[in-house]
């Protein structure tokens, strides 16, 4: 995570650096209690939940739920690396950095990145060259503008054609005595017996840009029937076509600024629309949307409007993508056009106001799972049960317990059923298939007012409150910790892995949760500890020694009735050489319990 610079510099860094002076330079901050809030810069909102505090030198957002040391706070608010942000804090505090220095393999592997962008820049002005200014390019210039795109659209997006024959390009680029290796790599050419020949050729060249304005690869679309309709450049080092998303780097301006963005199937439909004024649009390449494509989309758009031009594949897109959607994304919608259209002749045929207001009648993907559901199964008493059965399908994917708590509440609604009946058929669906414990769905039980589980012990939220405190009082609480070996009876793995971090690192006292954080890469555990951190009870002693007591009883309560209940299974089984290995296993459970006397941990007592 620190790129070239040293452990210690980074550490030295986090020392002096102080989070409410970073902060301060780009978000109004008001003192309340001990913490300081403003706006949160990361998503918009009136009334402020961006929340800073001093003391631990963590930021946490309770609107959006991001947070982070001063670290992450740089890296978000200007878009740049774990290494340029702490370069940039050192010069800040003075702290000297000696110059990177990379290893051969990574020095090699900058060179390589380099001359396939450098190849393929040569590539995209040659291409362009011949659609505007050479007679080859004529009849691609009718074709485009036939489609309605302008010349400004062209030059602006650096549209260009790749003329017929077998080795124009590779006569061009050896004519400027360029290295034909790198175009080869960069995939732009192929060596074939008798030498080189282009990839792209007789098609319209529509350059595939990253964020920061290189060209990465190309899409080429044949003016006529044949196939294949577009051939792209295949993966390299430098374009991975699960990850890009055509046109964000024109079109990420408007989406900052509108916070949301339309994601279409085709470059031509993103031509249509950014052509037609609604530029906070982007193109997936021909493949679903992931949740890498989600990913780049952070800093830009925190709604995304999905837009398909079949109900089919609206569904099979929202199928796939409820899980992953509402991660990283505050809204997801999913438009379908009326039948025939894509956004391209919809726009052309309708222009694009009719088509923002199309857009406002999106559903959010959850609802029109709903309504794809409904309209399938109707509303009968056995319509409903089959709804509930489909939609259970997407539901036991959604990790977050209150986005599922919301959702099973929507679908109780729509369709007029208790939403306890919700809840009870996933839990059923989750056991008979005895996956993972439901600890979202126990969570979501909770939320409710008469959550029929809330019987059962909330041990998820028991883990929570045990990390809660490791992160606010670390010296208070891990001597226990340690004693009772408590984190091997976390069930929830992120929350073990955090505690373990605690245990681990090397910070004192508040700064701990900052350096905490700086040895955490994954976003969630970052979220949930910055989420954790901001809690404000006091410590007592002798509540959490209570708490930690109740926690491992429970625990082992839960274990006694598991083997109690596979001994009968057993025993209804037949199962002899089972019904052996389970009774000694109790039996060791038993004598554990009484061999341990009360006061056996390590002098701190329970
Ligand atoms: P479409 O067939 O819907 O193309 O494919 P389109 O964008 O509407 O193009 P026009 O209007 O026919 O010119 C959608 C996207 O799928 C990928 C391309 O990214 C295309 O824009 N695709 C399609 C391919 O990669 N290869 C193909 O052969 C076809
Ligand atoms: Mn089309």
């Amino acid at each position: 995570m620190t790129g070239s610079i040293a452990e210690e510099k980074i550490n030295a860094i986090r020392n002096v650096a102080d989070i409410i002076d970073i902060v301060s330079e780009t978000v109004l901050l008001k003192k309340a209690g001990a913490n300081h809030i403003g706006l949160c810069p990361f998503h918009s909102e009136k009334t402020p939940s961006f929340t800073v505090r001093h003391d631990k030198q963590i930021f946490h957002c309770f609107g959006c739920g991001i947070g982070g040391d001063v670290f992450s706070f740089l890296m978000k608010n200007e878009g740049i690396s774990f290494p340029e942000a702490a370069r940039k804090l050192a010069r800040r505090y003075g702290i000297e950095i000696p110059d990177r220095s990379f290893s051969p393999e990574q020095d090699r592997l900058i060179r390589e990145r380099e001359e396939l962008l450098a190849v393929n820049q040569i590539a995209m002005e040659y291409y362009h060259g011949i659609l505007l200014e050479q007679t080859a390019g004529k009849k691609a210039l009718a074709y485009l503008t036939g489609r309605g795109i302008s010349t400004e659209t062209i030059q602006k997006f650096r549209l260009g054609y790749a003329p017929a024959g077998w080795d124009q390009l590779v006569k061009f680029l050896g004519g400027k005595r360029l290295s034909l290796k790198s175009a080869e790599n960069a995939g732009l050419i192929t060596a074939k017996q008798n030498g080189y020949y282009d990839r792209f050729r007789s098609r319209i060249m529509f350059p595939i840009m990253n964020i920061s304005n290189q060209v990465i690869a190309f899409g080429g679309r044949v003016m006529d029937d044949a196939l294949p309709k577009y051939l792209n450049s295949p993966e390299t080092p430098i374009f991975h076509k699960s990850r890009t998303l055509y046109g964000l780097h024109l079109a990420k301006k408007k989406c900052r600024e509108s916070d949301s963005i339309f994601i279409v199937e085709g470059y031509m439909d993103f031509l249509a629309l950014f052509q037609g004024g609604i530029e906070n649009a982007a193109a997936t390449l021909g493949t679903a949307m992931t949740s890498e494509h989600i990913r780049s989309l952070k800093g830009f758009a925190s709604k995304a409007i999905l837009v398909y031009d079949s109900d089919q594949a609206g569904l099979k897109a929202a199928q796939r993508s409820i899980a992953v959607m509402n991660k990283d994304l505050k809204e997801s919608r999913i438009l379908v056009l009326p039948a025939g259209y894509d956004p391209d002749s919809y726009i052309k045929e309708f222009g694009p106001r009719e088509f923002q207001r199309h857009a406002e009648k999106a559903l959010g993907v959850f609802e029109f799972l709903v309504e794809s559901a409904v309209k399938k199964h109707g509303l009968s008493i056995e319509g409903k049960l089959r709804v509930i059965a489909e939609l259970e399908t997407y539901l036991v994917s959604v990790k977050d317990s209150l986005d599922l708590a919301l959702y099973s509440k929507e679908l109780a609604e729509r369709i007029q059923v208790d939403q306890q009946t919700v809840l009870d058929a996933m839990r059923r669906r989750l056991q008979s298939k005895e996956g993972p414990r439901p600890a979202a769905i126990q969570a979501a039980d909770s939320r409710m007012p008469e959550g029929a589980l809330r019987q059962a012990v909330p041990r998820n939220r028991m883990e929570r409150r045990i990390i809660a405190k490791m992160i606010q009082f670390p010296e208070k609480t891990i001597p226990l910790i340690e004693s009772e070996n408590v984190l091997n009876y976390f069930e929830d793995q992120i929350l073990k892995s955090i505690g373990t971090g605690i245990m681990t690192c090397n910070g004192s006292g508040a700064r701990k949760t900052a350096q905490l954080l700086g040895e955490t890469a994954n976003p969630e555990q970052r979220r949930l500890i910055t989420s954790l951190a901001m809690g404000e009870e006091p410590f007592h002693a002798e509540g959490w020694c209570r708490l930690i007591r109740q926690f491992i009883e429970s625990h082992k309560k839960h274990l006694g009735k598991a083997l109690s209940k596979k001994i009968k299974e057993a025993e209804a089984a037949h199962d002899q050489e089972g019904l052996i290995r389970l009774l000694t296993e109790k039996q060791r459970q038993i004598s554990e319990k009484q061999l341990k006397p009360k006061d056996a941990s390590g002098g701190k007592r329970l």
